[in-house]
């Protein structure tokens, strides 16, 4: 059988540090306050001009020199982001312009925070069906231009970053072994950018009620994401005949501390099997799981033949998980 095997990853975030104590100065809030609710202590930002794009063609790039890849060998690239350069083209098109990927396929996933997972899925299924040989798969966002920094009640929570990896087509057992997708849109209210699709057009009014920055009503989103992580993580161990102890690490989604540690603990992992960034990052969305992944990889938390356990929810709402044999 053939299976999409990660041969190298990558990750990039802004030089821009905002930590809590920054955001102290600027809204009612307190470092403690957001240490003890979220275990955030700072978040990158992007510059001025910096885009997007540019974080994924950095995490891209670090991610094809891993894996020993050029670009004109990539044949497909799938970016997960709701935070795209523009409404349309896709973002993964300009990344695919920067590389001088020229033999690429190139599209974007919006899934929100669940948007890394379900792109992988998508470049997956193409790799196991012999479409694809070689596929970069990206998560990337810059939230810090549609949070507002005005709403003390989500602005603390995110920060900009990218991360990828290479896909390859290998034999054999080593690989993503699966990948589960779910959806509910019926309360999408309750995490969202209500402007500027074509239900809700650029207006004053529009402008004056801030409904261009993320909506979010976040004790709501907790208790969802909490289920639906530890749901979607179980199907994942039961469909792969494999218990909690069989994973070497587990890497959810970075939302934030009380999130994590209660789905790690609702699944029945031990600390030491749970990869934790969020401290330093902030949620990135899409990018939380690839850039927890190139870290654990760089830092030698990964070794060939582990098994990694991903998940993650978000907006939609969305969930995911995806079981990868190193
Ligand atoms: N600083 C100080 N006080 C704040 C604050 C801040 N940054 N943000 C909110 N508060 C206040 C609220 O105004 C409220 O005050 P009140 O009781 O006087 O009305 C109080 O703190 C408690 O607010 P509440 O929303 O109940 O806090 P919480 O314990 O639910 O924590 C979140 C808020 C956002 C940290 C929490 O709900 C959460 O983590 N939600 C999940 C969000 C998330 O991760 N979303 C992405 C999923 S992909």
């Amino acid at each position: 059988m053939i299976r999409a095997r990660i041969t190298g990853t990558g990750s990039y975030v802004p030089e821009k540090v905002l930590t809590n104590l920054d955001i102290e100065k600027f809204l009612d809030t307190s470092d403690e306050w957001i240490r003890t609710r979220t275990g955030i202590n700072e978040r990158h930002i992007a510059a001025d001009g910096e885009n997007t794009s540019d974080l994924a063609t950095r995490a891209a790039e670090r991610a094809m020199e891993m894996a020993g890849v050029s670009a004109a060998d990539i044949d497909l690239i799938v970016v997960g982001t709701i935070t795209g350069d523009y409404p349309w083209p896709a973002t993964a098109c300009i990344v695919q312009s920067n590389l001088g990927a020229i033999n690429a396929g190139a599209f974007d996933v919006s899934a929100a925070c669940s948007g890394f997972l379900y792109a992988l899925s998508c470049a997956v299924d193409r790799v196991e069906a012999g479409r694809s040989k070689k596929a970069l798969v990206i998560g990337a966002e810059a939230l810090s231009r549609i949070v507002n920094w005005e709403d003390r009640n989500t602005c603390i929570l995110f920060g900009d970053a990218a991360g990828a990896v290479v896909l390859e087509a290998c034999e054999g057992e080593h690989g993503v072994l699966s990948t589960h997708l779910h959806a509910d849109g019926t309360h999408l209210e309750l995490l969202y950018q209500p402007g500027f699709g074509t239900r809700m057009q650029p207006s004053e009014q529009a402008l004056k009620d801030r409904n261009y920055f993320l909506h979010m009503q976040g004790n709501e989103v907790f208790k969802v994401a909490v289920r639906s992580m530890t749901d979607v993580a179980n199907i994942a161990l039961k469909a792969n005949n494999m218990s909690v102890e069989d994973v070497d690490l587990f890497i959810p989604h970075q939302a934030n501390i009380r999130i994590l540690n209660a789905t790690a603990k609702k699944i029945g992992f031990r600390d030491d099997q749970v990869y934790i960034n969020v401290e330093r990052f902030g949620n990135t969305s899409g990018a939380t799981i690839p850039l927890a992944m190139d870290e654990a990889n760089r830092a030698g938390r990964i070794k060939e033949g582990d098994i990694l356990l991903l998940d993650a929810f978000g907006g939609g709402f969305t969930w995911a998980s995806a079981i990868v044999r190193w």
